[in-house]
């Protein structure tokens, strides 16, 4: 049954990457649950993964980041809920930058310990897809077929520092062990965007990213259920770790649909440092 859900996502990742070819992408006038302003794209992606996710006989419900309250299928006893961001760093398409989707399946409820499997496509240069069961698993469109480049591991250290959050907002704390990276010869690779900023550092074989709590962000900016866990999910099945400087993402509770926490995803040395900086 996930497969059928995957096989739909994957559908609608070639209906979006169209329509992000071939859409202005202007603003509307709306903003979405979390107050962001919403382009139009925003907009038609979530219908397109809503739409043909509740037509499925296994989707219970589906809870977008664009919308701000669960939606219920017509499928009462089917057991799993799907989460997603339909675009996230939608705000870098005017820079033509690369974005994604990103989602989460959970079985019965909506919470970390029900996330079963997660995955997010990259619009870039190419289309492409991540997917986490057992194995994390990397595709790519070739024009006619998604073809399996195989799964994707992390070394236990990485050369990358992906450090999201504005630096004026940053804890001291959080600041010395950014500059303690770069003093060491990570590389500063950072686009704004979750998706291909954490998807290079799995590609490139690891390094960190971190969105920390800021002085004006306390509990960070990235959401539990649409990012967070997905990513936190693919992280641990590829040799890596996710924490929010003292607990495992994946063992944190959700009150609300849309709680953001601290974040930070990366391989084994570098979440010793963020554990020993932050415990
Ligand atoms: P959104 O698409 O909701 O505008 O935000 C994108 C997210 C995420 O993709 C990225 O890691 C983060 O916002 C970047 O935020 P900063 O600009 O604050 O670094």
């Amino acid at each position: 049954m996930i497969n059928i859900i995957i096989d739909t996502l994957r559908e609608s990742a070639l209906r979006i990457d169209t329509l992000l070819k071939q859409q202005s992408g202007g603003y509307l006038q709306s903003t979405n649950a979390s107050g962001d302003m919403q382009l139009e794209v925003d907009v038609e992606a979530d219908k397109i993964f809503q739409d043909s996710l509740l037509e499925l006989p296994c989707v219970k419900a589906i809870c977008s980041e664009e919308q701000e309250k669960i939606c219920p299928s017509h499928y009462t006893d089917a057991p799993y809920i799907v989460a997603y961001d339909p675009l996230d760093g939608s705000s870098l398409i005017d820079s033509n930058l690369s974005i994604g989707s990103i989602f989460g399946i959970y079985n019965e409820e909506l919470s970390a310990k029900h996330l079963i499997a997660s995955g997010y496509i990259i619009y870039g240069p190419r289309l492409e897809m991540v997917i986490a069961q057992e194995q994390v698993l990397h595709y790519r469109y070739d024009g006619m077929q998604w073809r399996n480049l195989g799964a994707l591991q992390l070394n236990t250290k990485g050369k990358i520092n992906a450090p999201g959050g504005t630096q004026k907002h940053w804890e001291n704390k959080h600041k010395t062990m950014i500059e303690s990276l770069f003093a060491q010869g990570y590389r500063l690779r950072y686009s704004g965007g979750m998706v291909p900023d954490l998807h290079q550092i799995l590609i490139k074989g690891g390094g960190l990213f971190s969105y920390p709590a800021t002085s004006d962000a306390p509990n960070g900016k990235l959401r539990k259920l649409f990012e967070v866990f997905p990513l936190a999910f693919i992280y641990e099945k590829a040799g890596g770790f996710a924490t929010n400087g003292t607990q495992r993402l994946l063992e944190l509770g959700v009150e609300h649909i849309h709680e953001s926490c601290p974040c930070f995803f990366g391989s084994k040395e570098e979440m010793e440092l963020v554990r020993k900086i932050y415990e």
